[in-house]
């Protein structure tokens, strides 16, 4: 399986290292990245992972050879300071982008910070974890889980889904990989173009609730708000009680039905 992924990209999936079983596939790229064997660009893919790492030390569970396990290792060269979320808002957008032209007629969007839902249920979880020193950048490792074929049954608890749910039909993994490297590649395009006002602007405009009001949960209660996008640093910005409020990961909660 995966031996067709070849993308027609420059640097997404050029190099690419598949995994029956692996711990996780984040935790390989980091031990390549140390002994200093990672090339830009490289791709790792799991059918199963033992350890799958979720946001917030969360774990990740995914059924062997029905989904999408994978990891994207980009090497930063630039040494001017980035903006610390941008990494992440350019991945998230990526996925999102590749859901969105692949599913026109639902509602695709990404929930602030970095899942990606289909009609308010989550497709894809996607973990960036970044190496910085000081400001500077140095490498960022993007673990993507997509739900691909995995039977509806498992998530209909969980306020999951899959793409195959929507497309009625047992989706090709390794076509679709293809298409998300390269889609992936040209919203990595823009990164490298300097284009971070474009970046922020499509995922601020892609984000649950964006200018709509919406109910969030705080340690003070459930508070009405409006989304107004999501600032370098990567927290949410949020016009509540008749002034803009900006939120960290984990401190609030946006309610959906
Ligand atoms: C989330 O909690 O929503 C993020 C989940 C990220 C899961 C992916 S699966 C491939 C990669 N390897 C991991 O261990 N985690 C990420």
């Amino acid at each position: 399986m995966f031996a067709k992924v070849k993308p027609n990209t420059q640097i997404i999936g050029q190099n690419i290292i598949y995994f029956n079983q692996v711990d996780s596939t984040n935790q390989f790229a980091t031990e390549l990245i140390k002994q200093n064997l990672a090339e830009n660009g490289t791709v790792i893919v799991a059918e199963y992972q033992t350890m799958g790492r979720g946001q917030g030390g969360k774990s990740w569970i995914s059924e062997p050879f029905e989904n999408l396990l994978f990891s994207i290792i980009l090497k930063h060269v630039t040494n001017s300071p980035s903006d610390p979320f941008i990494v992440n808002k350019m991945a998230t957008l990526a996925i999102h982008n590749f859901v969105f032209d692949l599913l026109p007629h639902e509602q695709v969007k990404i929930k602030w910070p970095n899942d990606i839902l289909i009609n308010n249920r989550k497709v894809c979880g996607i973990l960036v974890e970044n190496n910085f020193t000081g400001h500077k950048l140095n490498y960022s490792i993007i673990g993507i889980g997509l739900n691909i074929n995995q039977q509806y049954e498992h998530f209909k608890h969980i306020h999951a889904t899959s793409l195959g749910h929507f497309l009625q039909n047992t989706l090709n993994r390794e076509t679709l990989l293809n298409q998300i490297l390269e889609s992936f590649e040209n919203t990595y395009d823009l990164y490298l173009d300097g284009l971070s006002d474009a970046i922020n602007h499509q995922f601020d405009k892609s984000l649950l609730g964006y200018e709509t009001n919406c109910l969030f949960e705080t340690e003070n209660g459930i508070s009405p708000g409006i989304i107004k996008g999501c600032d370098n640093d990567g927290r949410l910005i949020i016009e509540m009680d008749g002034r803009e409020k900006s939120f960290i990961h984990g401190s609030i909660k946006q309610l959906i039905s």
